[in-house]
């Protein structure tokens, strides 16, 4: 098993909008092999920044990357960080290897 997080750091008043941006996205997930899961997960808020982060777990490290090779990743991409002011840097990509 194999997991990718990207973690946003979102401007405190638009976390609803960036909830509407994932919720009205056109998923391009389903059928992708050796997806999983997806959610999209709250974290804590500070004066500063709202943390979200987009969670996926795949049967493996291959098809996680293969799926950021494939068509349906870009046609996921195309319309992403179009909402620049809701950003407050470029997201932060942690992957990590299920071990137990
Ligand atoms: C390898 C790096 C990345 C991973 C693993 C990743 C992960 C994902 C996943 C799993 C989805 C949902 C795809 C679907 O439902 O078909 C998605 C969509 C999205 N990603 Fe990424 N992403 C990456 C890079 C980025 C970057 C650089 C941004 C810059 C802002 C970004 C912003 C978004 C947004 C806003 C959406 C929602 C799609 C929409 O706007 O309609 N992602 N991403």
């Amino acid at each position: 098993m194999f997991i990718a997080m990207n973690r946003f750091r979102i401007a405190p008043g638009r976390e609803a909008d960036f909830i509407a941006v994932w919720r009205q996205r056109e998923s391009h997930l389903d059928g992708v092999p050796g997806f999983e899961s997806f959610h999209l997960l709250q974290g804590p808020g500070t004066a500063e920044a709202t943390l979200f982060a987009s969670h996926t777990v795949w049967a493996s490290r291959q098809a996680f990357e293969d799926w950021t090779r494939s068509e349906a990743f870009r046609r996921a991409h195309g319309q992403a960080g179009v909402q620049r002011d809701l950003y407050l840097g470029p997201p932060q990509l942690e992957l990590f290897d299920a071990v137990l």
